[in-house]
């Protein structure tokens, strides 16, 4: 029978779910991310889950989710991959590796601007990912004082009623935050915390939901996994307060906020004491663009943004990009970006190999720190440089965040 790489078919789902099981031992999540996904998630099709096979038996998978992600305020077609496994008896013997980079040609086809996933940093760089998102999070310690108990609000568990409205949060909060991605108000795409975690959503006085909090653990650390406020500092301070008393009730040292730096309560955090982290070295947020010329392509009114704030903005020149994912010329012109695929002499170039543009598109890393590896070819000296940095601005990129499940 031998060997089969590709789509998995309905019938062998189960035999897929309880591989999963077995790859990750105790953690319940993965298994649960597959059924929900290939269940309940309308973008789902059948392509999205793929496997190894050999002699009849499924030994290694993948899994991707259909979502469109940010970059800048540009929206693209993003691939989460969540969650990868291979058979506990058929490791190390390069099944992942197969499933991996058939999937890669998959998502190529399908048009895919960029695939992102969190995971092994050892592993996936063999498929052309590479580290491009951060591990931020506020840190609050019982020490801190909350402010004022502001009484006319209140918490309750979250119901599906309330998935319009923690949506619209949600986005509000993400707006602009490159790798972030965009979420429907539907079950599937809400069930943040894993087994152990809660969702509550606060209401004002008349009832509107005015915030958001998926509390659990991570790495065994009770942590928020979400916060969502409406833009308005009381919000904030009623979930801060919240939290501060959930730590002393657990005489914990500290609380941890998956949040982003740029996100409205994460300021609120910093002014009253809170601690902002990034956690640096691990890596684990990793992006893979797919397809070069569709994705600049959609970003040109984002780049024009980025133009307009620069000495660049009523210029006329061509920045030509090259990597072993192919070329693609940014044509300047008065403030105005088209971008193409042909080869025509431009007066700025940059050689770089994927590892290195997948952060420079994502922001998680600028040229300047980039140009430091020999591989990366900047010709048209101190000015090419300077229009690069306008291009790609370093950010604060995080996101795919898959979905945690309570049920
Ligand atoms: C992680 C996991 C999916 C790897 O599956 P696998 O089938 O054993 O992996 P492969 O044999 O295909 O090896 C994958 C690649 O990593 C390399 N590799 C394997 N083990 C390695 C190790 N210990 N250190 C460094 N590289 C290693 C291989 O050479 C291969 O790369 P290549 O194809 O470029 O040569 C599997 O161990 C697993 O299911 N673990 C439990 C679940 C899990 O952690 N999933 C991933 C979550 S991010």
């Amino acid at each position: 029978m031998g060997m089969f790489v590709g789509a998995a078919n309905p019938e062998e789902y189960a035999e897929i779910y309880d591989m999963v099981c077995k790859a990750f031992k105790q953690s319940k999540l993965e298994n649960a991310i597959v059924k929900v996904t290939t269940t309940e998630d309308t973008n789902f099709r059948k392509g999205d889950l793929r496997i190894v096979k050999v002699d009849g038996k499924i030994v290694s998978m993948m899994m991707l989710i259909r979502r469109p992600l940010r970059i800048g305020t540009t929206i693209v077609n993003g691939a989460i991959v969540a969650p990868v496994a291979t058979h506990p008896d058929y490791q190390r013997k390069g099944y992942c590796s197969a499933v991996m980079r058939n999937a890669i040609q998959y998502m190529k086809t399908q048009g895919f601007d960029i695939t992102i996933l969190w995971g092994n940093p050892w592993l996936y760089p063999h498929y052309g990912y590479s580290p491009a998102m951060m591990k931020t999070e506020i840190v609050i310690k019982p020490k801190q004082r909350g402010s004022s108990e502001k009484r006319s609000y209140e918490f309750r568990s979250f119901t599906k009623a309330d998935l319009e409205q923690i949506t619209q949060i949600y986005h509000s909060n993400t707006a602009a935050r490159t790798c972030a991605e965009i979420r429907s108000a539907r079950m599937w795409e809400w069930k943040p915390g894993g087994s152990e975690a809660k969702l509550e959503v606060l209401i004002d006085k008349k009832g509107k939901v005015i915030g958001y909090l998926a509390l659990g653990t991570d790495w065994g650390r009770p942590c928020a996994h979400e916060i969502g406020v409406l833009n308005d500092e009381e919000a904030c301070e009623v979930i801060f307060n919240y939290i501060l008393e959930i730590a002393k009730s657990k005489s914990l040292k500290e609380f941890y906020c998956i949040v982003h730096p740029d996100h409205p309560f994460a300021r609120f955090a910093f002014w009253h004491d809170g601690e902002i982290r990034i956690r640096s070295g691990s890596g684990a947020g990793m992006a893979r663009l797919l397809n070069l010329v569709p994705l600049l392509t959609k970003m040109e009114k984002e780049f024009e943004r980025r133009l307009h704030y620069s000495e660049f903005y009523d210029q006329e020149c061509t920045l030509k990009i090259l990597s072993e994912e192919g070329l693609a010329v940014l044509n300047i012109n008065n403030g105005q970006v088209s971008v193409s695929a042909d080869n025509v002499k431009s007066d700025y170039q940059l050689d770089i190999p994927l590892s290195c543009l997948n952060p420079l598109i994502t922001g998680y890393k600028g040229i300047s720190e980039l140009v430091k590896n020999p591989n990366v070819k900047v010709r048209g000296g101190k000015l090419a440089l300077r229009l690069i940095n306008i291009l790609f601005p370093t950010g604060f990129p995080y996101g795919g965040d898959i979905p945690l499940f309570w049920e």
